[in-house]
């Protein structure tokens, strides 16, 4: 059966340990789509020539290998800037899209979190979930994570939503038939269990349509 679960949202308000746990949960395989642009923005950056150049940059999306998202350092904040940087050129999405829409629709079930899901990646998907929390509280779970200095944290998060839903290849927008899970006061447990519940509740209509 193809059951996909589509979940979007702005940097660091949980998309990840959300759709981690629902995967696990339903026994679906789990794709962190943030990773394939944090791939290409690495290596883009390492040659110096794919951050100046899309079709190089794209050559590389091409090229990508599942090895290359085992690379270290591709959770840190220089990764994070160099993907919302090739996330705006068109090619490298495009080289991207094939891949993401068979993961969406493979049998047995899939979740998939990034900007674009619900939206470009696979509008069919069965459950669409709008991951979000305040700036401030996004921030600071990504100070805990990496630390450094907390404004500067922010600005970083704060200054990549911007990119991320301005650009105009796949901005990152609600897709309307979205459900919007605000995270700011939720515990991670609390967040998860929503999300499985409401995930529970289409899997449950979606198996019993005639
Ligand atoms: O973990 P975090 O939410 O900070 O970021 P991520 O999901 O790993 O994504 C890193 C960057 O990749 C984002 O800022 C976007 O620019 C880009 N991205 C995208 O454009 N489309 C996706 N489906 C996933 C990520």
């Amino acid at each position: 059966m193809k059951f996909t679960v589509a979940i979007d949202g702005p940097a660091a308000a949980g998309k990840g340990t959300i759709g981690r746990a629902v995967a696990a949960h339903f026994g679906f395989a789990h794709l962190d789509t943030g990773l394939l642009y944090r791939a290409v923005g690495m290596r883009a950056l390492e040659d110096g020539r794919g951050i100046l150049d899309p079709h190089w940059a794209a050559t590389i999306a091409r090229r990508l290998r599942p090895e290359d998202l085992e690379v270290p350092g591709l959770r840190s904040a220089v990764a994070g800037r160099a993907a919302s940087k090739v996330a705006a050129l068109p090619e490298v999405r495009k080289a991207l899209l094939k891949f993401q829409r068979d993961f969406a629709r493979r049998e047995g079930g899939a979740v998939l979190d990034g900007r674009d899901i619900g939206t470009v990646i696979c509008p069919e998907a069965e459950v669409k979930l709008f991951v979000t929390a305040s700036d401030e509280v996004r921030a600071e779970r990504r100070w805990r994570e990496l630390g450094g200095d907390y404004e500067a944290v922010l600005a970083d998060v704060r200054a990549r939503d911007r990119r991320d839903s301005e650009r105009a290849a796949a901005p990152m927008r609600m897709a309307a038939d979205a459900l919007l899970l605000d995270t700011s006061d939720l515990t991670i447990d609390a967040a998860v269990a929503e999300a499985v519940a409401h995930v529970q509740s289409r899997f449950d209509a979606v198996r019993d349509r005639p």
